[in-house]
């Protein structure tokens, strides 16, 4: 069948599954399913709100950012040997493999961790040992995005880089999450400049909740070459003009805006008209068992509420091998891939 028809969701679905995909902005501790938060509380004997799984689902009505972070932190308390690390990270790769996610970028928060008296060491083994056994097994590509808690200061991100320096080799990127209203970018002007001169491929979170300017400031200030999320840009036409003249990456993940209630319903979110612009938009889950799904179950929420077809399902997957850290050999390998008809 000839791209751009309407084909049923289930063709629809499964022709998406087979398009070579890169998934950018996913937060590990995220990926904790009820049924692992629930298992790891009893292991550790750590004492949850929640009775069941049912309970666990029930709590996941949130009314902003702020609501969501909540709950993400008090269950990423249940991670605790290296174990657990490889556990959480191998069930997500186990995923990547059955949505056709041939190469992922994976925000951790080592901050979450060592705050609580888990070494940096620990979070990292579980996470390479996990990241190895899938590359080995199924050819899993991976990479990992170190990310700042930025309503912690400053002092503690830089402390973060320096806890990071044994793993550098392992590190690709730092990011910028957590609490964005009221913790502007530039508040990470220093440790940016510092994790960029090491080599580090900077990227952030802004326009999530924030301001457009918050975006403006990750661009100027922290000289990001991605933006997560993003969303808020099309309140400044002339960042628009400014994203789309630089293609600079957006990792919109509409599933969580919906749920964190940045846009009412997923009718009214913006993903199609930016594509439309020109923006260089791709398509993430963020935290996918908070915000009711992985990457596919994204495709299929844009299709059944803005039919997004093929063709458009194709441009993200482009754009999403597209702004991805791999080489431009291996890109180009994918890339051949997605051009086959
Ligand atoms: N940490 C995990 N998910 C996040 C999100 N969507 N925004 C900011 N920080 C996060
Ligand atoms: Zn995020």
């Amino acid at each position: 069948m000839p791209l751009g028809m309407n084909l049923v969701t289930e063709e629809f679905l499964s022709a998406v599954r087979a398009l070579p995909k890169a998934e950018l902005h996913l937060h590990i501790e995220g990926t904790l399913e009820p049924a692992m938060l629930m298992r790891l509380a009893a292991k550790h004997s750590v004492s949850l709100p929640y009775q069941s799984e049912a309970e666990v689902h029930a709590a996941y009505d949130f009314s902003d950012l702020q609501s969501f972070l909540d709950i993400y932190y008090l269950g990423a308390g249940v991670l605790i040997d290296e174990q657990d690390f490889y556990d959480l990270m191998f069930a997500y790769l186990s995923r990547c493999r059955d949505e056709g996610i041939v190469h992922s970028e994976i925000m951790f928060d080592p901050q979450t961790h060592t705050d609580r008296g888990i070494s940096f060491g620990t979070v990292m083994d579980g996470f390479l040992r996990a990241m190895a056994s899938a590359q080995r097994e199924w050819g899993q590509s991976s990479a990992l995005i170190m990310s700042f808690l930025r309503h912690l200061d400053e002092d503690r991100a830089f402390q973060t880089l320096k806890q990071a320096e044994p793993y550098r080799d392992h590190i690709q990127s730092v990011g910028l999450d957590s609490s964005e209203l009221g913790h502007p970018p530039e508040k990470f002007a220093g440790v940016y400049a510092e994790a960029r001169s090491q080599g580090y491929r900077p990227v952030a979170h802004a326009g999530e909740e924030g301001p457009p300017e918050y975006i403006w400031g990750a661009l100027n200030t922290l000289e990001v070459e991605r933006i997560d999320h993003g969303v808020r840009c099309l309140e400044d036409d002339a960042l628009v003009q400014h994203l789309v003249e630089h293609q600079i990456p957006l990792t919109v993940c509409p599933l969580s805006n919906v749920r964190l209630c940045v846009f009412p319903e997923m009718l009214q979110h913006p993903l199609l008209d930016m594509l439309d612009r020109g923006l260089n938009v791709t398509v993430n889950s963020d935290d996918p068992p908070y915000f009711g799904g992985y990457l596919m179950d994204n495709f299929e929420s844009l299709h059944e509420n803005l039919s997004l077809d093929l063709d458009q399902a194709k441009r993200l997957a482009v754009n999403s091998i597209n702004s991805s850290f791999l080489s431009s050999d291996i890109k180009e390998g994918w890339l051949t891939q997605l051009s086959s008809p």
